[in-house]
């Protein structure tokens, strides 16, 4: 496959020393090449303020970096040394800014490129707002061809400061050179929710408040805060997953049918599913932080216990929720979502749970023995789909049994690109699709700000359980032993 549209450009990541750099960005970068077309040529800009780099200290950096992320393929050293240039700076300086435009400038006339740019936000959240005014003030919004500004999340910590730097992004921009990342749109197997969903006539006709009982959305991390205190602290699992990558999986598998699969259609689709939800009420909403537990290999800290919390911390490293999707498709139909860090496994599905027939003519000692089919999505690991429906188990007496007719990308490809490769190759092609809307993030604050202050119980969970006991009214019947944790 060769991607004709991507042209020739400089990639400037600012923030160029930290650790998205190493981990995602530079190894995404080597990986796109091999889908462009042999003339096209990126170049990587790194900006950072350690003054005791130049070029060939940052490369040097670099490559032992990478290797050290376990990221490194072979060629990546010879595409450092050809493609990557350090330029040292304080970002949210004026006239840095200006000379940064030198720098480019030079370099573009240099390799002969026609001027296109991306700078990417790789920076703490406060450095944002001042960030994008530099680049403005200095005249870097626009450029002698593309200019495209990348900001990483979070996009504000509540409504009134994802409007704030929603206002200075405008200020210098146009909405079409705006790309925010929330990487759970780039994995592979959130996308082809769409494509499952709007290619295969039999799920769509299904997808509607007549045929679903409840969708139930998982993300389960086994990790826990880890070195990240300083920024988990301050801002908790309702900012740092819910407002954000389960907003987006709400979003996706409750959006009406795009008139076209374009971007505008389709975030079109999604703000309408944001703004048809109401912020759930009190009893519908379980936050939870772990306390000490057990994995399988050992004791694990409680969140109180891991280094930089605050002694008293009340930050939420669970939430669970009852939504509402208040459209004719959905009017009745609960999504229960939730996520928690130090849960017992890895794990991100969604479960679309049917109906039942409307009468049961299996039946064993005056019980039903049917079960409602489920259609299990896994987005990771193990990413497939399992459609879970009943049939007689051989011999007597009557029996049903539960079983999956299920497919795992595994068997059938050969390997799913990470998130940022797809993410990147967007950004240099110019399609929006899998970015963030302003209109989003604003109609996504205004749903779950409501939950962020004011008194709420924060109810105390063991690492490695899979969440608060008060959660298990959350929990749907009938659904696969994975999304039934309340027993498991
Ligand atoms: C990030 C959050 O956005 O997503 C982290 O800040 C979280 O706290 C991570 O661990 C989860 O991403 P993934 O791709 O591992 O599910």
């Amino acid at each position: 496959m060769t991607l004709k549209r991507v042209e020739p450009s400089v990639f400037v990541i600012l923030g160029a020393t930290g650790d998205l750099t190493k981990r995602k960005l530079v190894p995404a970068l080597f990986r796109l090449r091999k889908y462009v077309d042999p003339g096209t040529r990126t170049f990587v800009l790194g900006v950072g303020r350690k003054p005791e780099l130049d070029d060939d200290a940052f490369r040097a950096w670099l490559k032992e970096a990478v290797a050290e992320t376990g990221e490194a393929e072979d060629g990546i050293d010879q595409w450092i040394d050809q493609h990557v240039r350090y330029h040292c700076m304080e970002e949210t300086d004026v006239s840095s800014c200006r000379s940064l435009g030198e720098r480019l400038g030079a370099l573009e006339e240099e390799q002969d490129l026609p001027g296109n740019r991306s700078f990417y936000l790789s920076l703490p959240p406060s450095r944002f707002v001042p960030t994008i005014e530099a680049l403005g003030e200095s005249g870097l919004a626009q450029s002698p061809g593309w200019t495209h500004l990348v900001v990483e999340k979070p996009f504000g910590r509540d409504l009134a400061s994802a409007q704030a730097l929603n206002r200075t992004v405008h200020r210098w921009y146009d909405e079409s050179q705006i790309y925010r990342i929330d990487h759970y749109l780039g994995k592979e197997t959130v996308q082809n929710l769409l494509v499952f969903r709007l290619a295969n006539a039999i799920f769509e006709s299904l997808w509607n408040r007549s045929h679903v009982e409840s969708v139930q959305i998982l993300v389960a991390e086994e990790l826990g805060v880890e070195t990240r205190a300083g920024y988990y602290d301050k801002t908790g699992a309702l900012r740092d997953m819910v407002q954000n990558h389960l907003a987006q999986l709400v979003s996706l598998v409750a959006m009406e049918v795009p008139a076209t699969i374009d971007a505008e259609s389709i975030r079109y689709e999604k703000i309408k599913v944001l703004r048809s939800m109401s912020t759930p009420s009190a009893t519908d909403v379980v936050f939870g932080q772990y306390g000490p537990g057990e994995n399988g290999s050992g004791p694990d800290a409680g969140y109180l216990d891991e280094p930089g919390v605050g002694v008293a911390s009340t930050t939420e490293t669970y939430v669970s929720l009852r939504l509402a999707v208040d459209s004719w498709r959905w009017q009745g139909v609960p999504f229960y979502v939730r996520t928690g860090k130090r849960l017992p496994k890895r794990l991100t599905q969604i479960a679309v749970t049917f109906r039942q027939p409307p009468v049961c003519l299996f039946e064993s000692m005056g019980s039903c023995l049917l079960h409602s089919n489920v259609l299990l999505i896994t987005l990771q690991p193990d990413e497939g789909f399992a459609l879970y429906f009943d049939v007689k188990a051989p011999g007597e007496p009557l029996d049903l049994r539960t079983l999956p007719l299920s497919f795992r990308y595994e068997d059938a490809f050969e390997k799913i690109p990470d998130a940022y490769e797809t993410l990147l190759r967007d950004i240099l092609e110019g399609d929006q699709t899998l970015f963030v809307h302003s209109d989003e993030v604003e109609a996504s604050w205004k749903l779950f700000e409501p939950l962020l202050g004011g008194d709420r119980e924060v109810h105390r969970y063991p690492a490695g359980s899979w969440g608060p006991e008060e959660a298990t009214r959350h929990f749907v019947r009938g659904a696969p032993e994975t999304l039934q944790p309340a027993s498991g």
